[in-house]
Parts: C-alpha cells; structure tokens; sequence
C-alpha cells in the first residue's frame, strides 16, 4: 500500500523528464531558470510549513477552551509577543531579500550566457502563424538565408540568438528543455536567446491559446554537433531537386500549375508563394503540420487528401485531387529531402 502511494508521488516527477521537459537542464538558460525555480520552491515552501505549523500550534494551546479578553496575559507574554513579531518580519524580509538577489544574478547569467566568447553567434528568425512555424536562419554575413518550418536545427555550445514575431494572433516560443517562454505579437519584434548544452532531439510547442489548433502547433528541435549542424545548413541551402520518375513529374506539373504554387515555396521552381509552409526540404523534416503527424507516405496521403480532416480550421484548404493526381503530388513531395 506504502510502495504503491510513493509509486503514485513520483509518478508526476517521471512526467518532467524527456523531450519536453523544464527540469533536464539541456539549454543554459533553461538550467539557470531550473535554479532559480527550485530556491523560489524551498524558500516559500519553509514559509508555509512554518505558518502552518504556527496555526497549528495556536489551536493546540488554546485546546478548545474559550479565552476572556478580559484576562490580563501579563507583561512577559506581551514582550514575547512583540519580539516573535520582529522576529518573523526580519525573517520574511531576509527571504523576499534572497529571492530579489537571486533574480536579478539569474538574470544576468542568463544574459550573460547569450553572449559568446568567441563572437559566434546564429541568427534565425521565426515568425508564428496559425498553427505553423515559419523559420528563417540568416549566415553570418547576412548574405545567405534559409528557410524551413516547423524544424529547428541547432549547433550545441553556439548561441542562437532568434528574433520573434506573428502574423496575426498571440503565440509563444517555448522548447522547455532549452530556456523559458517568449511570445510573439503582432507589430512586435521579440527575441529569445538559446544555449544548447546537450545534443539531442526536443519538442517545442507554442504555448499561448492561439485558436482551435494551438494544441496542433509544435516544433521539432534538434540539437547537433556543429559538423552535423553544417551538413544540414547545407542539405537545406540546396534548391529542390528536379524529380526523375513520370509520377513524380506528374506531380511536379500539378504542383505547378494549380493551388499548392500559390502558398507554398519550392526553392528553384516556379513556387514562390510565401504564406504557408516551404516545402522545398519538405521530406527531410519529422513531422508534418506542425507536429501534427510523423512524416510518411501514409500521412502525406492524409494530410493532401483531407487537411481539414487532420487539423480543421488550418489554412491549407481540401483540394478535391482525383487518385491518380494524389499518387503524383505525393511521389513529387517525397522527392523533397
Ligand atoms: Cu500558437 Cu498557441
């Protein structure tokens, strides 16, 4: 009975570890904020054991019995009294006065952290739409820019410096394992900076009510060695691939010529549409819609057929392909690595 009660008391705990987790301390800036939440925990939680215990104690003396204002306690309980009381006020002073410090040198570290030693530094921009992520990464130079969405790739040790916005609601950036929250408003630059520590596979997910399908909005991160992070940058900098198969071809013509080309970017083709996801590496990524699906044949089936069935009210309408236009799009869309 004891076993299974402590079983049920850690189960929460368990739930904490993983790709989307606060406590892992995979980012810098998620770690410091770890720190500071943990001494915010055990300096209320002492306050309130305390309080609690002082109740307590009160009711017990009092054991019941009513007492007469008229008594007289005595000079000695009033001197105990007054001195319990400057005690108790010197002792919240001290904690507020722990909790202001530790606030202000988290702060800093964190800042601190964003900052490289030897000035190298990623710039990646991200802008929130109903429900998809839009992600641009800037070279150095400026004179590079890449495009993907719903992935974020990230060299570990390199600070990412990402520039926040929306194009239309109020969403939130926030991959746990890596740092705190930052929301992304309309006509308004944000920005949040990243130290990845650890490398590994991470979930972000928006974390604003932003409308039916915010729970459907999700971000993959990967966080990689830098030569891996370079080999990516490059496989991304590539424009698509021209298929070689009929059906692929097929579905390259269709792509071309009716709906998709109008939203949709496909680097080194005639789509250039800028509103919805760039579909120019659309295979290389994990997931589709946000998080929505695991990538696959299977649910790029699902997904062209029926958006609106996977994830109603997104801005991707049903097309009304005929099969043998379905079996091309997709024989096209997997030759997008
Ligand atoms: Cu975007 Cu919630």
């Amino acid at each position: 009975m004891r076993r299974a009660a402590l079983l049920l008391l850690l189960l929460p705990l368990a739930g904490c570890d993983g790709i989307q987790s606060m406590t892992g301390g995979d980012g810098a800036q998620g770690a410091e904020f770890n720190s500071l939440f943990t001494l915010f925990m055990v300096v209320t939680g002492v306050v309130y054991i305390l309080v609690i215990a002082f109740l307590i104690a009160a009711l017990l003396r009092r054991g019941g019995k009513r007492t007469d204002v008229r008594d007289d306690p005595g000079e000695g309980h009033e001197r105990g009294l007054t001195t319990a009381l400057v005690v108790w006020t010197a002792f919240i002073a001290l904690g507020l006065t722990v909790l202001t410090l530790a606030s202000y040198f988290t702060d800093r570290s964190m800042a601190a952290a964003a900052v490289p030693a030897n000035g190298e530094v990623l710039n990646i921009e991200i802008t929130a739409n109903q429900w998809w992520w839009d992600i641009r990464y800037h070279s150095p130079t400026h004179t590079e820019t890449i495009r993907t969405a719903n992935e974020l790739h990230l060299p570990v040790g390199i600070p990412a410096h990402i520039q926040l916005r929306s194009t239309d609601v109020i969403h939130s950036f926030w991959v746990p394992n890596l740092a705190g929250k930052q929301d992304l408003i309309p006509g308004r630059l944000n920005d949040i900076d990243l130290l990845p520590r650890r490398t590994g596979l991470f979930r972000g997910q928006c974390a604003e009510f932003c409308g039916a399908q915010h729970a459907h909005m999700a971000l993959d991160v990967t966080v990689e060695s830098r030569d891996a992070f370079r080999a990516w940058w490059r496989q991304q900098a590539e424009p698509a691939k021209t298929p070689t198969t009929p059906l692929a071809m097929a579905g390259y013509n269709y792509v071309m010529q009716r709906e998709c080309s109008v939203c949709h970017n496909i680097s080194g083709t005639g789509a250039t549409g800028q509103v919805a996801p760039d579909l120019t590496h659309v295979a290389s990524r994990k997931s589709l819609a946000a998080g929505t699906l695991p990538m696959g044949r299977g649910q790029l089936y699902a997904w062209i057929a029926d958006p609106q069935g996977v994830k109603p009210g997104n801005n991707m309408p049903y097309i009304g392909l005929e099969p043998q236009e379905l079996h091309a799009v997709v024989a096209y869309l997997e030759t997008l690595k």
